[in-house]
């Protein structure tokens, strides 16, 4: 999919400027002859800026991030946030862990109201945070680059003990 629409991309571009191009030379050949030294340098600096654009584009469009992790099976976590508090479920039972610099991805839901599913690292930034809400699933995807302790917080009021709604879990 994402090579398709790579491929999609550079077709759109190379036609925007080879339109460029054309409508380029024709308004050339309509200019009177007493600026001709000024569109000379304006028409090389304008073909140098469109040689550069499409090299780097050519260069860069196969490195785009996007795709680095498709082929990669993420680890599975299925979260539920109830008031008040987080369930939190890998594969195997016991303490959550989870891969660092591999993805990770949550699949988030509530078993009652709407809460707020935020992640914080161990510094305590927020570092990815999606909607918890019942009768649907989100799925929140993080490459951890750190291991380390990592929280989880609700960021929805959702009721009396709304800031109770904590739990933790480790990347390794
Ligand atoms: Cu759950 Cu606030």
């Amino acid at each position: 999919m994402i090579v398709i629409v790579g491929v999609i991309a550079l077709v759109v571009a190379s036609i925007a400027i080879a339109v460029a191009i054309f409508v380029g030379s024709r308004a050339r050949k309509a200019v009177p002859n007493g600026n001709a030294v000024v569109y000379r340098v304006r028409a090389y600096y304008a073909t140098l800026l469109i040689a550069t654009f499409v090299v780097v584009l050519f260069v860069t469009l196969g490195h785009v991030p996007y795709n680095a992790y498709a082929d990669v099976k993420p680890t599975k976590i299925d979260v539920t946030g109830r008031m008040w508090s987080w369930e939190l479920k890998g594969s195997k039972p016991g303490a959550v862990v989870v891969p660092s610099g591999a993805p990770v991805e949550f699949d988030v839901t509530s078993a009652d109201v709407n809460h707020g599913f935020g992640i914080y690292d161990p510094q305590g930034h927020l570092i990815a945070q999606t909607q918890a809400m019942p009768g649907y699933t989100n799925k929140l995807r993080v490459i951890f680059e750190t291991p380390g302790k990592y929280h989880v917080l609700c960021l929805e009021y959702c009721g009396l003990v709304h800031q109770a709604m904590f739990t933790e879990f480790t990347v390794q």
